[in-house]
């Protein structure tokens, strides 16, 4: 059965990016479904969010299997019935430079930053359409976190960068399909937030300098906001300082 309030899928949920996305779509209201391959740290999530007054359902699945990413698709819809947010935050990212790169590696970060989005977002795309009908105004979004390494390219980011691209790039067909039917996707495309993620970089930049998951969440918030009318590809968001375009 359909329901009359507005329902997000999020990947990624565990921690980071994701979670700050899910919490900012709760405090607006939206009934959630959360993934990542962590149950107890999703379960966490939910119980915190649900405090917030919106229902939680949690689907743990690993993005690099084929079967547990269309379970996730299949959860939220017989959870919800309408998907009015389809946000593709989980990701892995490997740093090493080219000349000896491990392939085992490239096909990680594709499976899961590339793969995983496409099969979501194909399982998904009827239930946005159906939805989008529901929601004359906005239509429904996807969200989808690339990263800036997607057309700034970094030294050692090489095949995370490749898959960042495919990701704006996927984004970018599925508007051609979709936007007139009221499906747009958004590719937002950050330097480094401080998440777990960025860790590794605290050598070289401090947390206190980098983006935080909460500015990624209210740019989320703020593209379910705009009208069907619009549609916003790709959205770079760098690093205050002399060097933007450095991720
Ligand atoms: N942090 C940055 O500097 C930065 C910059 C630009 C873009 N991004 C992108 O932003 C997104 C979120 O990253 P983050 O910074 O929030 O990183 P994070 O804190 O490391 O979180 C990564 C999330 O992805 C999930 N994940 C990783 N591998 C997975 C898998 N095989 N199956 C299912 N879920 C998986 C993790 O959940 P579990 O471990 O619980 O499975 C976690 O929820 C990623 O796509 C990343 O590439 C990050």
């Amino acid at each position: 059965m359909t329901g009359t309030r507005r329902t997000a899928l999020v990947t990624g949920a565990s921690r980071g990016i994701g979670r700050a996305i899910a919490r900012r779509l709760a405090e607006d209201g939206y009934d959630l479904t959360l993934s990542s391959r962590d149950t107890d740290a999703l379960r966490a999530v939910a119980k915190e969010l649900g405090q917030l007054g919106v229902r939680t359902e949690v689907a743990p699945a690993d993005m690099a299997a084929e079967d547990d990413v269309r379970r996730v698709a299949d959860v939220h819809r017989a959870a919800y019935g309408r998907l009015d947010a389809l946000v593709l935050s989980a990701g892995v990212g490997s740093s090493a430079p080219l000349g000896g790169y491990p392939l085992r590696r490239f096909d990680k970060q594709f499976a899961v930053n590339v793969r995983a989005p496409f099969i979501l977002i194909d399982a998904c795309l009827d239930l946005l359409r159906e939805t989008a009908e529901l929601a004359p105004e906005t239509g429904t979004k996807i969200a989808a976190i690339s990263s800036v390494t997607a057309s700034a390219p970094e030294p050692g980011l090489s095949a995370y960068g490749a898959s960042k691209a495919a990701l704006v790039a996927l984004c970018e067909a599925v508007n051609t399909e979709a936007s007139a039917d009221g499906v747009a996707a958004t590719a937002i495309c950050p330097g480094y937030v401080d998440t777990d993620m960025s860790a590794w970089m605290h050598d070289r930049i401090a947390p206190t300098e980098m983006i935080t998951s909460e500015d990624i969440a209210e740019l989320v918030l703020a593209l379910t906001r705009t009208s069907r009318r619009a549609v916003v590809p790709h959205l770079p968001v760098v690093r205050a300082g002399s060097e933007l375009w450095r991720a």
